[in-house]
Parts: C-alpha cells; sequence; structure tokens
C-alpha cells in the first residue's frame, strides 16, 4: 500500500514522528513560556468562583451558538486591551488557514515569509489569489517584489511571524511598517504566536513592545502557548472581522471552543497581562542561556527570544542530542524535515519564566558532553533557506 511505502521511506530517513510518552523531565518543549500552564491549579479556585457553572460545550459554529456571553466577554477584553476588533478561532491553526484563505481572493497577491508557520502556507495555498514569497526577514528580497508585482493586483498582502517558531528570531516590524507605507494600501497581517504573553508592556506582543499596534492590519495572537489556554484570535478593524466572520472557513463551519475554555482563556490573559516582571526575567534568562549555547556549540544564533534552537545538522544526530538531553532529566524533542528544512534539524528549546539558571546549568554541562562526546561542529543558523 502507497501509504505504508511513505511510513517506511520516513522511517528510513529518521523522520518517522510518534506521540512522546508522557515525561516528568523538565519541560524545554512546550510552549507554555510564562508556567502558567504547570501552576493551573492555583486559579482553578479562582476559575470556579467566576465562571463554575460555565457550559462545556458550544454545540454550535459560532453563527449558530445560542449564549455568547463568554465569547463576547473575552472579545471585547481583547478589544480593549489591542483598540481593535477582536474576532475568536478556535486554534492558530483555524485562524491562519481561516483568515489567509479567506484574504487570497482573486485579484489579491499575499506574500509571505519563506520562514512562516505551516498554518500560514496552508491558508495561503487555500486561497484563489495569487502568493509569492521573500527571503526570510530579508527586506529588500520583499521591496524587489513589491516593486515587481505591486501595480499587477487589487490588493497586496504581506504576511510574516513576529517571533519565529523554530528559530526564535524576530520580524523586523519597524521596516515591515516603513516598507508597507511604500505601497499605499497593503496590508500588514502579523502571527504574534510566540509572542502574545512574551513581549510588550501588557504582553500583546512584539507589536506592542515595538510602539507598532496602529500599525499592523492583521494581528494573530494564540492561546495555546504563552496563556496556558486553547483557542485564538485575530485583532483588526470592524471591517475586517466583519470580512473574516463572513468568509473564514474555519470559523464559519466549526464548532465554537467550549465556553469554559473560552472563560479559561479570559481569566488567564488577564493574569498575563500582570505578568510583566515575569517577562522582563525569562528575557535575561534567555539571553544568559544563548550566549551559553553560543559559547558552547560555536555557533551564533539569531534568537532574540525564549526559543533557542540547537543546530544539529541532520536528523540523525538531532536525535541522538535530543536522547542525550533527556536521559539527564530534560524533556526534549528533536525537530526535523519538514518542519524545518533539510541540514537545520534541531533541538529547539523552549524556555519558560518557570526556570532558572541552576535548573538549566546540567543540561548545559550535558550538552557539552554530548557535542564534545561526538564531534560535534554546528552548522550556521538556518534562516534565509
Ligand atoms: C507561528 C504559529 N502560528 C500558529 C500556530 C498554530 O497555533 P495553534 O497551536 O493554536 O493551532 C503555531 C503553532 O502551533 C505557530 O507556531
Amino acid at each position: 500500500m502507497i501509504y505504508e511505502d511513505i511510513l517506511q521511506k520516513l522511517s528510513s530517513e529518521s523522520r518517522l514522528r510518534v506521540i512522546p510518552e508522557t515525561s516528568d523531565g523538565i519541560d524545554l518543549v512546550t510552549n507554555d513560556y510564562m508556567g502558567l500552564g504547570a501552576r493551573y491549579r492555583e486559579f482553578s479556585e479562582e476559575f470556579h468562583r467566576r465562571f463554575g457553572d460555565t457550559p462545556m460545550s458550544a454545540s454550535a459554529s459560532r453563527l449558530l451558538q445560542r449564549s455568547q456571553k463568554q465569547h463576547a466577554m473575552l472579545e471585547s477584553y481583547l478589544d480593549s486591551l489591542y483598540g481593535k476588533r477582536t474576532l475568536l478561532f478556535n486554534s492558530g491553526y483555524h485562524a491562519n488557514t481561516g483568515a489567509l484563505s479567506a484574504l487570497s481572493a482573486p485579484g489579491v497577491l499575499i506574500v509571505s515569509d519563506k520562514l512562516s508557520h505551516a498554518s500560514m502556507i496552508d491558508g495561503i495555498r487555500l486561497g484563489q489569489g495569487e502568493s509569492a514569497r521573500f527571503r526570510h526577514n530579508d527586506m529588500e528580497s520583499l521591496r524587489r517584489i513589491l516593486k515587481q508585482k505591486a501595480p499587477l493586483y487589487r490588493q497586496i498582502v504581506i504576511a510574516t511571524e513576529s517571533v519565529f517558531s523554530m528559530d526564535g528570531d524576530m520580524a523586523p516590524l519597524h521596516e515591515l511598517v516603513e516598507l508597507k507605507k511604500e505601497f499605499p494600501g497593503t496590508l500588514l497581517y502579523v502571527d504574534e504566536a510566540h509572542a502574545f504573553g512574551v513581549f510588550g508592556d501588557k504582553g500583546l506582543g512584539l507589536s506592542e513592545e515595538l510602539g507598532l499596534l496602529k500599525e499592523i492590519d492583521i494581528l494573530v495572537g494564540t492561546f495555546g502557548k504563552a496563556a496556558a489556554g486553547s483557542g485564538a484570535f485575530i485583532a483588526s478593524s470592524e471591517l475586517m472581522r466583519d470580512y473574516l466572520l463572513n468568509s473564514a472557513r474555519s470559523f464559519i463551519f466549526s464548532t465554537a471552543l467550549p465556553p469554559s475554555a473560552i472563560a479559561w482563556n479570559l481569566l488567564m490573559t488577564e493574569h498575563l497581562t500582570e505578568m510583566k516582571e515575569e517577562r522582563i526575567y525569562l528575557r535575561e534568562l534567555s539571553r544568559w542561556m544563548r550566549s551559553e549555547i553560543e559559547a558552547i556549540t560555536g555557533v551564533v544564533s539569531n534568537s532574540r527570544s525564549q526559543i533557542l534552537p540547537v543546530h544539529a545538522g541532520s536528523a540523525e544526530r538531532a536525535i541522538f542530542i535530543a536522547d542525550s538531553l533527556r536521559k539527564s532529566g530534560y524533556d526534549v524533542l528533536p525537530i526535523r524535515r519538514p518542519t524545518v528544512a533539510a541540514g537545520s534539524e534541531r533541538i529547539r528549546l523552549s524556555l519558560s519564566a518557570s526556570l532558572n539558571r541552576e535548573k538549566l546549568k546540567p543540561l548545559l554541562a550535558a550538552l557539552k558532553n554530548v557535542i564534545k562526546s561526538e564531534n560535534f561542529t554546528g552548522v550556521q543558523d538556518s534562516t534565509g533557506v
């Protein structure tokens, strides 16, 4: 059977995915960046007091849902934080596939960063418009595309992540905003999945941190990472919200998230806005860890966030390093093709505000050992592809 052949090929290339066993190692793998997920018991009393009688199912798509209470509460809270109009989606994957496929109407060109997340790529592929990709974070490459193609389309949308999920580096948002202005009418779409809760005074993301909230036309935030919940939202204009509500198929044709999950998102987001000190702490910890990793591997990292790649150069080596680190008590996993390009396989360390230097030092010692024992020579950061 063809599917068996495909599985065998994946296996022979060390690319077969399996669901990992439950682990009690130190978590460096999930996206619980602020450590809120691990603290869920602390919030259970507050949750039950405020939202104890909240239904466990929406029982319908948002457009058919009988009670909008919790969904409306969360949207209006997000509206006030962002100064925009927000629309909830069932996940970041739903948000990107739904919104980008809807935006990609005939006559539209979506120009996206080459390292954009799979959900963005899938959304663009589903659309009826056309698309182009610019070299990762390369504004000259983007400008060339815009110069050449902008006159040929009715609408241009530039799409990027703010903090990139696999390299932890950041999009040059200021430059993107400037470039957008050179081509009037262009919309800027920014996925803040890995920045929501982690950057900005209130944790609204890199756009807030850089004072660019007003300049970003369509902003995606997800609750499944720093906010320790589930689902996502898109913050945009009233008109864009109306458009997405009428045309994003993942919004229209899927049962809404349970009101109880939405209430939890609200509670977690309220707490997140107060976690400024933790954000500063996580930034410091990440900076320290990055320089320690650079000293061990000899590879300069482009990361400027809590996501720290340790490049392995091949799937086999990534598996070998991850296995050794797991034996030292850390929960880490290899990242392979197609999630990252061939040759840029890595371990993706995901730091959290619940960690500290003492907890991380044994990992660094283990990394040093495994790299020495394997005669590891680093490869350059995988940006650009
Ligand atoms: C940049 C980015 N956008 C969107 C998503 C999808 O979000 P969700 O997990 O809520 O579907 C992810 C990863 O999970 C991501 O890394």
